[in-house]
């Protein structure tokens, strides 16, 4: 028997950030809207443990018991006392190292996956422990929607989305590490301030309206993620110049997003994108998405 999960990618509409903790993470203020790009986690009883993967980038993808969607079928199955024997199979379609949220995606998709091949009849709060526990971004990759992070992020208050967000996402060459990108954030920033959400966003995600949320995003780890990736300065400018509303850094990078009027714009935007060469790929998506979903 096998039970296949579909879940979001995410992309930060404000990432707020403050200083290092003495646990080594950051406080965070962070706004996060998961997008209609989706990777599929299907989950099969084995005779042990394997991860395999397939897709874009799926060779950058660790398969051992490091990977994401490996801890989360081994953490949920020592809590009820069942055997991780499952074959993990990834369908990649998010960006790998992007900074939306690919690996915490599948953490949350296995963790699903696994609850219901198991019939372990968990919460959801205790699904959500399990995901703080695999990540700072996995909670949300598993509810989905739009919602506000604080603590290291996991700690998740949903939001009312009133429309339909469309994005242009410019899959980068290369890879950034998020740590890498943190240490850079305080080499940057000595003296971050207490990090807080913005109700002008919170409002235009309310009210579904893109120019109001153009006006508000924002993200306090681009300019480290620049001065480490200095080339994604031509793309945020590519993309502004086709017409996009607002250009930023997703979370820790490489991806760029970009917040489009309509559709059509967004199309528009992702040819300018790609006719550039100033990235790799660009993918068209909606938001908001639902979280992991059982298909
Ligand atoms: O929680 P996660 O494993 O996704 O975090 C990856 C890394 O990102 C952490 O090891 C830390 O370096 C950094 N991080 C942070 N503050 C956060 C979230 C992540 O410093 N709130």
């Amino acid at each position: 028997m096998s039970v296949t999960v579909r879940v979001p990618a995410k992309v930060n509409v404000r990432l707020a950030v403050g200083a290092a903790r003495a646990d080594g993470f950051h406080d965070l203020a962070n706004v996060f809207l998961a997008v209609g790009l989706y990777d599929e986690v299907t989950v099969t009883a084995a005779d042990e443990l394997r991860v395999t993967c397939e897709g874009p980038g799926s060779d950058q993808v660790p398969l051992d018991r490091t990977n994401l969607a490996a801890r989360a079928a081994e953490l949920l199955g020592a809590r009820y006392g069942i055997a991780p024997d499952v074959h993990i199979h990834i369908a990649k379609d998010i960006p790998v190292a992007g900074g939306m949220a690919g690996g915490s995606a599948d953490g949350a998709g296995a963790l699903v996956a696994c609850d219901a091949l198991w019939g372990t009849g968990a919460s959801q709060g205790e699904l959500l422990d399990i995901c703080a526990e695999l990540g700072s971004d996995v909670p949300f990759s598993l509810v989905g929607g739009a919602a506000l992070g604080t603590g290291r992020g996991e700690k998740l208050e949903l939001l009312d989305v009133g429309g339909t967000f469309h994005w242009v996402f410019a899959v980068a060459d290369g890879g950034l590490s998020t740590p890498a990108v943190y240490r850079e954030f305080d080499r940057l920033t000595p003296h971050a301030p207490a990090p807080t959400a913005s109700p002008a966003l919170l409002a235009a995600l309310r009210g579904g309206d893109a120019e109001a949320l153009a006006a508000a995003v924002g993200n306090d780890l681009q300019p480290a993620a620049l001065s480490l990736f200095p080339s994604l300065r031509d793309t945020l400018a590519t993309g502004t110049a086709a017409g996009a509303l607002a250009a930023l850094v997703s979370g820790s990078g490489p991806t760029t997003a970009f917040l489009a009027g309509d559709a059509g714009s967004a199309r528009r935007i992702a040819e300018a994108l790609t006719a550039s060469g100033t990235c790799r790929a660009a993918r068209v998506a909606q938001a908001p998405a639902a979280g992991a979903t059982v298909l």
